[in-house]
């Protein structure tokens, strides 16, 4: 590929913010084949044209390569399991949720953003992927708001919005980060143990131009992800926003030093609020699915839907 690095060619496509969609379709046996694309794009309106780009590694490439029709689901915040399940190898997908054939059998899921049902208007091969162009033959939308997909993340404006309206409350606010660099976090130590990186915040900025200017400032290069735990501290008239964030070098900016999350020792927290969110990170690491945390330092609830 000339002198062009694959890796951070990817990486650089990768900073695109897109919506998260699974296209599906029957296949000529009667099964159900469906993957995870961030390809797709709206393409005309007279006709009604869209379009998504199957690559050459999919399993289903035969059958996208086939079809007469297919369909293109809009995955709604929350929806990051559904994403996954259609973005990992794994047989059986469509017993894991829940959804109805459209009148050509291709599957539309339950409680997406949005839905179209195509019949296949134009193939053409693009490298190591195919642009399949698709006439819209039928559709649904809802007000539900899409998952967006960012430098390998997931993030929901919906979420984001919530978060930023419990801000703007007058109380003293503070903003940390959950900094993540490949299997390790951020972590600060000190003679009362183990922390996250916190910063007070100024009353004109959000917890997330905070971090970022402080970032800037301390040259740590680090991309900052959705919110991940909002809590007021109502003793101390407080309020905490953490928000997950991508460092994209093991440089540190003298915050502290990356623990590897698998020797990660939670008990060394001082702080409880501190020690359960790094606990429900550790676990959430695990499945890659990541819930947004709204309550007190005492109680509060996970906002993360199901399907
Ligand atoms: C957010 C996201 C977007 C993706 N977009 C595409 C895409 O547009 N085209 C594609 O071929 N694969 C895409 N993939 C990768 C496939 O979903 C993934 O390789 C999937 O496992 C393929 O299905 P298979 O396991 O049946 O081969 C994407 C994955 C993710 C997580």
């Amino acid at each position: 590929m000339n002198n062009i690095d694959a890796k951070e060619l990817r990486t650089a496509f990768g900073s695109y913010m897109t919506g998260v969609t699974v296209a599906t379709a029957q296949a000529s046996d009667g099964s159900y084949v469906g993957f995870t694309a961030n390809s797709f794009t709206s393409v005309s309106m007279d006709p009604p044209l869209l379009l998504v780009c199957p690559g050459n590694h999919l399993s289903s490439l035969s059958v996208f390569e086939e079809v007469e029709h297919f369909a293109i689901n809009i995955l709604s915040h929350g929806q990051e399991s559904v994403s996954n399940l259609f973005a990992s190898s794994k047989t059986s997908r469509f017993e894991q949720l829940r959804w109805e054939a459209d009148e050509h059998g291709s599957p539309i899921l339950n409680d997406v953003a949005a839905s179209f049902s195509c019949v296949v208007h134009q193939r053409i091969t693009a490298g190591d992927h195919m642009i399949l162009i698709g006439r819209v033959t039928g559709f649904s939308n809802t007000k539900n708001g899409g998952l967006g997909y960012c430098r390998s993340g997931y993030f929901s404006l919906e979420k984001e919005r919530q978060a930023d309206m419990l801000t703007r409350s007058g109380l003293t606010g503070f903003a940390g980060a959950i900094i993540q660099y490949q299997d390790t976090l951020l972590l600060q130590l000190d003679d009362n143990g183990l922390s996250i990186p916190t910063l007070a915040l100024d009353n004109e900025l959000s917890a997330r131009s905070s971090l970022t200017q402080h970032f800037n400032i301390i040259g740590l290069h680090a991309s900052i992800g959705p919110v991940y735990s909002l809590y007021d501290d109502e003793d101390q008239s407080t309020r905490y926003t953490f928000l997950k964030a991508a460092a994209l070098s093991s440089e540190t900016g003298g915050l502290g030093q990356y623990v590897p999350i698998s020797s990660i020792e939670t008990q060394d927290f001082d702080n409880s609020s501190q020690r359960n969110m790094v606990e429900r990170y550790i676990r959430e690491f695990q499945s890659q699915e990541f819930g947004l945390y709204i309550g007190s330092s005492q109680t509060g609830e996970i906002h993360r839907d199901d399907y």
